[in-house]
């Protein structure tokens, strides 16, 4: 099938190398001429493991081209909108400069028949007030949104854990469909997963039939595919994220409590994660979440709800948010305490600048915000990272960078971990450690280290909600 992807972001650039890798014939565009020169040439503009290999195939079979001209849009029979909705600068609601532009933009070149589908993250309401513009040129708009995690998006991309398409309407106004089952407390119910039909413009499309062969190897495997309405769709987004969110200022919230009574949360994560109903993951402990997804949502899901009269049904997101940005207050803390109260002119290593392992994304970065907050103590920060360096130094050239773990921390007064990437979670050996640095202090901000080794090594061992 002819795809378009607006936007070549984190989002968009996969999507269309992804789309490509199966089969289809996708334009992907971009304002950005050096993003779309990169792309061209078949090179990854940020760090995303097997994205290069998808883009040098598809750019090299010709499956897979990038330009900045719109017009290229024409003739694609879906057009996917993979745009940032970046926090306002004003505020804690979502700024829609990107989609309106994007939509405005692609208007023009939308033939009858076509199916736009929105991948951004997105205010409810968003896609019923773009719907008008686009069944005026007699296409359809859907709402799709995207659940890929960065360091896993080319998998997340095209073997997802579920589909979800939003069509105007719902499932209820469907003429044919399939049926999927989805678990709860309860049991299982049966959830209709008819698919919406359009008469508007060129005779009848069913815009969920079409997504599905968009997406035919996942769907192929049974791949939950949920055909709901556009509202529901644009919640299932946002409403994901703030859940993860939560669970993970949730353990943090616990950790908290574990500090003033000696208990370990990571002991206690391991118990109640062993509850099926509950479960292990996201419940890791630590300097807390960031990144370009999560601590934007949660804003501009409150924000939404204010703006509906229902802020107080979201009101604990704002406790979410708190604790979360607690616990970088917590890991600098610590490693005041551990240098006796005072790190003025400590030489402090920071394993790490990413928001998280497998990315090279600073957004709202917990690493880095611990970084300039010890830099601002007056300490001499050294900060490395295996991918992120490059970014980091850009937006806070105030800080020194290194590239070897071990010159990073070579006479370091105290080590901190803020990233928990392999190299430095499982392959410093805290016996080398000792080796290269002046003091014996490490802050483990992601209870990614062996805490026992550590100390049999003679450190004194610091982590986050831990004794
Ligand atoms: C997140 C969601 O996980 C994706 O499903 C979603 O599609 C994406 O946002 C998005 O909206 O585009 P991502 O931002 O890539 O994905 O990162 P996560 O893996 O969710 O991690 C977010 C942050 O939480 C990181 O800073 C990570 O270190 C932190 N985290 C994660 C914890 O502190 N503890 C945990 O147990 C797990």
């Amino acid at each position: 099938m002819k795809l378009s992807v607006i936007g070549c972001g984190y989002l968009g650039a996969v999507h269309a190398a992804a789309m490509a890798s199966i089969g289809h014939e996708v334009v992907g565009i971009d304002v950005d001429p050096a993003k779309i020169a990169a792309l061209s040439a078949g090179e990854a503009p940020f760090f995303e493991p097997g994205l290069p290999e998808l883009l040098r195939e598809g750019v090299a079979s010709g499956q897979l081209t990038f330009t900045t001209d719109i017009s290229a849009a024409h003739g694609a029979k879906v057009h996917f909108i993979g745009v940032g909705t970046p926090q306002r600068a004003d505020g804690y609601a979502a700024d829609l400069t990107y989609v309106n532009a994007a939509v405005d933009a692609l208007l023009p070149h939308l033939s009858p028949g076509d199916i736009v589908a929105g991948k951004s993250t997105v205010p409810v309401g968003t896609a019923a007030e773009l719907a008008p513009r686009i069944e005026a040129r007699g296409a359809t708009l859907v709402w799709n949104p995207e659940f890929l995690r960065e360091g896993w998006a080319v998998q997340d991309t095209i073997d997802p854990d579920r589909l979800v398409v939003g069509v105007a309407g719902g499932a209820d106004v469907s003429t044919r469909g399939a049926r999927s089952t989805t678990g709860d407390a309860g049991g299982e119910a049966d959830v209709s997963t008819r698919s919406a039909r359009s008469t508007t413009g060129g005779g009848e499309v069913d815009p969920a039939e079409v997504l599905r062969e968009v997406y035919h190897p996942a769907v192929a495997k049974g791949t939950p595919f949920i055909v709901t309405d556009l509202a529901t769709a644009e919640l299932v987004k946002v409403a994901a994220n703030a859940f993860l969110a939560t669970k993970i200022s949730f353990i943090n919230a616990m950790a908290e409590i574990a500090e003033v009574t000696g208990a370990d949360v990571t002991q206690l994560a391991d118990a109640i994660g062993h509850d099926a109903r509950i479960g292990r993951r996201f419940l890791g402990a630590g300097i807390g979440f960031g990144g370009g997804c999560l601590p934007k949502d949660i804003r501009a899901f409150s924000a939404r709800a204010e703006e509906l009269g229902r802020g107080e049904s979201v009101a604990f997101l704002r406790e979410v948010d708190e604790i979360n940005l607690r616990r970088r207050d917590r890991a600098v803390q610590l490693v005041v305490d551990g240098l006796g109260g005072a790190v003025f002119e400590k030489k402090i290593a920071v394993l790490g600048a990413a928001f998280k392992p497998h990315s090279d994304d600073i957004r709202d970065s917990p690493a880095l915000d611990v970084a300039v907050r010890l830099h601002g103590l007056g300490a001499r920060v050294v900060v490395t990272d295996p991918e992120a360096i490059a970014n980091a130094r850009q937006k806070h050239p105030q800080l020194t960078y290194e590239a070897s773990r071990d010159e990073t921390i070579r006479d370091a007064d105290a080590v901190i971990l803020v990233t928990e990437w392999d190299e430095y979670r499982r392959e410093l050996d805290p016996e080398h450690a000792s080796t290269l640095t002046a003091g014996r202090v490490v802050v483990d901000g992601r209870n990614g280290l062996d805490a026992a080794a550590w100390r049999a090594a003679g450190w004194t061992y610091y982590g986050m909600g831990r004794p």
